[in-house]
């Protein structure tokens, strides 16, 4: 079984990924290996964002690892939140983040966007990543309450309903996250 350190401390996200990459690989969390340091996410990017936290395991264990990192990249906005997506505010507030990307997009009537995941994945001594994303629309108002984030104000392209309106199997089944972690779970499987 090969050991691997996922960069998270969220133990849903870990279930979630274990469940599909297999047990072949034994996934551990951030908290499993006993790391309760901020990692820092101060790139511009979202692959730079994702390879700080692989860097910072590296260099400080030495293990295995991925980390993921994700954000909504709206068009009219040039390409914003992006990587500022959990704090657009200045805060973590979503309902503050929400109203800001709405007060923003009042006059705008270009609402594509996309959710994008990028996945930075250092495994015997090789840097890789692995990227999803779902195109869409932001619409005017809030709608569903299921999900997190920017859920309520996203539809995806070809659906009807707001990722907050869909099921979390529904999303799972489509998602930014959902695409990249499929790729890297292929990739692992291959080995
Ligand atoms: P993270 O890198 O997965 O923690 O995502 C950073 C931020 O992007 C989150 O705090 C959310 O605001 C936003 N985000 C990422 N994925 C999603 C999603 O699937 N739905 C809604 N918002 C998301």
């Amino acid at each position: 079984m090969i050991e691997l350190i996922f960069a998270t401390n969220n133990a849903h996200k870990l279930d979630e990924v274990q469940a599909i990459v297999g047990e072949q690989f034994l996934l551990k969390s951030l908290a499993d290996i006993d790391c309760h340091d901020d990692i820092p996410e101060t790139g511009v990017t979202f692959h730079e964002n994702a390879k700080q936290k692989t860097d910072f395991l590296v260099n400080k264990y030495g293990l295995n690892c991925f980390g993921d990192d994700s954000g909504l990249e709206i068009d009219a906005l040039n390409g914003e939140p992006g990587v500022y997506s959990a704090r657009y505010s200045g805060t973590r507030d979503m309902q503050k983040n929400i109203s800001l990307v709405l007060e923003k997009l009042t006059h705008e009537s270009n609402r594509n966007a996309r959710f994008k995941t990028v996945i930075s994945l250092y495994l015997n001594q090789q840097q890789y990543f692995f990227e999803g994303s779902i195109e869409g629309k932001i619409i005017m108002e809030l709608k569903g309450t299921d999900g997190f984030g920017y859920d309520p104000i996203f539809i995806p392209n070809g659906f009807s309903k707001t990722f907050a309106e869909m099921t979390a199997e529904e999303k799972n089944k489509i998602s930014h996250r959902a695409i990249a972690v499929s790729k890297l779970a292929e990739f692992l499987g291959k080995l």
